[in-house]
């Protein structure tokens, strides 16, 4: 078997896996490991932007953490939030230098934009709402000309070796679903999201928990899996209510945009004094709720009353695939319907990191900082990435790395199966009984028939990449679903109707 070592293998190369890259000890090798294509990453699709008080400003500072523990139903972690808040600014000016490009205006000061749950503008954005993609350009050119970081594509990562409690490396998939073996002093799992498991989401195809999976399967504690976050304006298309959909930034509405119903009525008032700019949670289930009251299976975002200009200046992307589908900013009422947009829970990992496995990390979309707490304020995820990222390198910086030998795995035949209607049915399953809405009767339907598809998939093992993949996205459905079942009472994303 093919075997590779680094100081340093990071599991994922969206904007944690490539930040910590970067910041990582030049002198010290680091291999970047990426599922499919380095261009192809949840975070890139981010349109909003990223929340960072950019003035040094007590009070602000201080909103912010208000904000954040307010939309999260106060089950946050307190540190953690002062940490993300208070080390914000220091991670901006870390990304400018990298090349990033935030929107300025004719003065050369920040634009800054109004999202769900933030009581002050602060939310900084990027070609209008292209923040994602510009980041990640910035930071792909960066790594590419790095001497000490390999980038290892359509490689995926399998299984971690752990010996007395301490990560030694592990096991992965190329392209031709060859095993290759990876040994490290330090291994960080930032995989992202889960948005598979469910029958529509705005995350790609390719967001099917694998770093958790992984990481279970390992023995790290895993938390929070039931706070599942739907967005609540994803682009509804009868013709494709399926599989990765269009998302509407928050931000439309943090420029005026309002939510209509079937009815042609304005509803969010009725459920937060902030109507159309409350916390996500409560303006999904807001949405939802209408849906249900209208026979729909959307509702609609309304611009029309908004300079129609101006809102195809500010948000290009979001014009741009609206008018491939027909709709135009600031001119029709769009149909829009909440979609699985983000996992609150994860791995656990303490400020810097860390798991409960020496020298495993865990990062982003897959791991458990405790920022969020029951509903994650929007565009805090990619201020996570870099405040924790940045912890994360500043404390594998200071470690003296040790000798690892090839770690050891025994893995048996591979045919390819496609595992379709196994994932289908799962995505099925989540949607059902797993989505905004949850009762007892319904988790427990859907805990007995994952367990039933998890077990015959273990029964029949299979060393190929779709696999592993279904497993994963079993294994984490099922602990989505038992942490669910785990809270009878309503909090944050996880909300109970029984
Ligand atoms: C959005 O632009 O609405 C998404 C931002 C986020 O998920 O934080």
């Amino acid at each position: 078997m093919r075997h590779e070592h680094a100081d340093t293998v990071i599991v994922g190369a969206g904007l944690s896996g490539l930040y910590t890259a970067l910041l990582l000890d030049p002198d010290k090798s680091v291999i970047l490991l990426v599922k499919t294509a380095l261009k192809e990453s949840n975070s890139r699709l981010a349109q909003g932007g990223i929340a960072a008080e950019m003035k040094h400003e007590k009070a602000l500072l201080e909103a912010h953490i208000e904000d954040t523990l307010t939309a999260g139903h106060h089950l946050n972690d307190m540190d953690a939030v002062k940490c993300l808040v208070n080390e914000a600014h220091e991670n901006i000016e870390l990304l400018l230098k990298e090349g990033v490009q935030f929107d300025k205006d004719a003065s050369g000061g920040f634009l800054t934009t109004l999202e769900g749950g933030h009581s002050t503008s602060r939310v900084l954005h990027s070609g209008g709402d292209a923040t994602g993609k510009d980041i990640m350009n910035a930071l792909q050119k960066e790594v590419k000309q790095r001497k000490n970081i390999r980038i290892f594509e359509q490689t995926m990562a399998i299984d971690l070796a752990v010996d007395n409690g301490e990560v030694q490396g592990l096991s992965a998939l190329d392209e031709s679903n060859n095993t290759v073996l990876f040994s490290a002093s330090n291994i960080i799992v930032a995989t992202g999201g889960i948005g598979s498991v469910y029958a529509a989401s705005t995350n790609p195809p390719i967001a099917t928990g694998d770093g958790i999976a992984m990481a279970k399967r390992a023995g790290t504690t895993i938390e929070k899996m039931a706070f599942v976050q739907f967005h609540p304006t994803a682009f509804f298309d009868p013709e494709n209510p399926e599989g990765r959909r269009f998302l509407i930034s928050e931000a439309v509405r943090g420029e005026g945009a309002v939510l209509k119903n079937m009815k042609g009525e304005a509803f969010m008032e009725k459920y937060h004094e902030n109507a159309d700019l409350a916390p996500r949670d409560i303006v999904s289930q807001g949405i939802h709720r209408e849906m249900y009251d209208t026979w729909s299976d959307h509702v609609f975002l309304d611009t029309r009353h908004l300079d129609s200009h101006y809102l195809k200046q500010r948000f290009p992307t979001i014009q741009k695939e609206l008018e491939t589908r027909g709709y135009g900013l600031g001119k029709d009422l769009i149909p829009i319907a909440p979609v699985e947009h983000f996992n609150i829970g994860g791995i656990k990992t303490n400020l810097h990191g860390e798991t409960d496995i020496n020298h495993l990390f865990a990062l982003g979309e897959c791991a458990s900082t405790g920022v969020h707490g029951a509903n994650r304020l929007a565009s805090n995820s990619l201020l996570e990435c870099v405040v924790f990222g940045r912890r994360i390198a500043n404390t594998i910086n200071s470690m003296v790395h040790t000798e690892t030998q090839a770690p050891v795995f025994n893995y048996g035949q591979a045919a390819s199966y496609h595992y379709g209607p196994v994932r289908k049915k799962i995505r099925s399953i989540m949607e059902e009984h797993v989505g905004i809405v949850r009762r007892k009767h319904g988790l427990e339907k859907a805990n007995k028939e994952l367990k039933g598809l998890y077990d015959t998939l273990i029964r029949y093992p299979n060393h190929t990449k779709r696999y592993y993949e279904t497993l994963n996205m079993l294994d984490v459905s099922l602990s989505i679903v038992r942490d669910a079942l785990k809270r009878p009472k309503s909090i944050g994303c996880h909300f109970r109707i029984d």
